[in-house]
């Protein structure tokens, strides 16, 4: 029951002030975002590459409130991807990005957004790396559908991703299973009516399941981000059930979510990608973290009580 409570306060602005001022909450945080600068995050870039790892990178931030926090946004990739550059990573380093940060939101937000990503699309590119547009919450999703289309005709590698929750995934998955596309498949980390989405879990995981059954027999890269062991298992038998060889498909985690698995599943010659974010603003980031397993929740609280 917590999890729908913590994710209410993801949204809270008095909640954010709150616990972002929280004296404590940065050692916690540090769990999941293991950095604030680009200098302090290409440490861990090297130590996961070096592990035989890949990432895609996020520069955490969401429902900015300027079109200047939006530049701000796609300036900080830019940076990113410049300091990438030496680094000579390719795809093995992709970016990771939310649409509400580059000013989805925003009067004209559509527009706004789609211009403040390209660069970054295309500098992404000139590195040899793609860029995967994250899924936010059901209402900005057919915005970011219509800008992942747009991206595509020019960066057909441009990766999207679609949340199981949602009612409306099946249709998008037949949509997307299509050759030359990246879909990144998850369960969905926002509080959604049920109007749009499934709420018990058991629903959740099979129609996870139906669709990822629908990408591994389609066209297209499917990209399984879950750290469910249940789902880790069965989307290695639905690849091997449609013929697809280890380079046809990859495993993504959260960065501090089952380390050990990351390692064991890349020993096994898979694939794997690490989400790994870093920044300032990562209130909303680490909010949802916390909703995902109450067990974060009782360790944040009790860091407050024992300092
Ligand atoms: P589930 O929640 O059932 O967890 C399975 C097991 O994993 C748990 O039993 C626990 O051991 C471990 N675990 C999971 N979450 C944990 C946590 N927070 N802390 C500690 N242990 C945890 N969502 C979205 O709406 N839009 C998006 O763009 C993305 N992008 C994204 C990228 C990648 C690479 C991943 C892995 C996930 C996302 N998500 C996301 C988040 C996703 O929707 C979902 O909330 C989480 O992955 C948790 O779901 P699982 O599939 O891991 O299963």
């Amino acid at each position: 029951m917590l999890g729908p409570v913590i994710l209410a306060a993801s949204r809270s602005d008095r909640m954010r002030r709150l616990i972002s001022a929280a004296p404590v909450t940065k050692q916690v945080v540090d769990r999941f975002i293991p950095g604030e600068t680009v200098d302090g995050i290409l440490p861990i870039v090297r130590q996961l590459t070096d592990n035989g790892l890949e990432l895609t990178m996020d520069v955490v931030g969401e429902d900015i409130t300027t079109p200047e926090q939006a530049e701000a946004a796609r300036d900080a990739y830019l940076e990113l991807i410049d300091r990438l550059k030496p680094l000579e990573l390719g795809e093995r380093a992709e970016m990771s990005v939310k649409l509400s940060m580059f000013g989805q939101a925003l009067p004209g937000g559509h527009e706004l957004a789609l211009a403040n990503v390209r660069p970054v699309v295309e500098a992404a590119a000139e590195i040899g790396t793609t860029v995967t547009l994250d899924a936010e919450d059901h209402t900005t999703l057919d915005s970011m559908f219509a800008i992942h289309e747009e991206l595509r005709k020019d960066f057909p590698q441009t990766g999207c991703v679609i949340q199981a929750y949602l009612f409306r995934t099946e249709e998008d998955a037949r949509r997307l299973a299509a050759a030359g596309s990246r879909v990144r498949l998850v369960k969905g980390a926002y509080k959604e009516p049920a109007e749009v989405a499934y709420q018990q879990k058991h629903e959740i995981d099979k129609a996870y399941v139906r669709i990822l059954r629908t990408l591994m027999e389609g066209e297209g890269y499917p990209m399984i981000g879950s750290h469910d062991p249940r789902l880790i298992a069965i989307a290695q038998e639905l690849a091997r059930t449609a013929g697809r060889k280890l380079d046809e498909y990859e495993f993504q985690m959260l960065y501090g979510i089952r380390g050990e698995e990351h390692l064991r599943l890349a020993a096994e010659g898979h694939r794997m990608r690490v989400y790994t974010a870093y920044g300032t603003d990562w209130y909303g980031y680490f909010m949802r973290r916390l909703a995902e397993k109450p067990a974060n929740l009782r360790f944040f609280a009790r860091s407050m009580i024992t300092k």
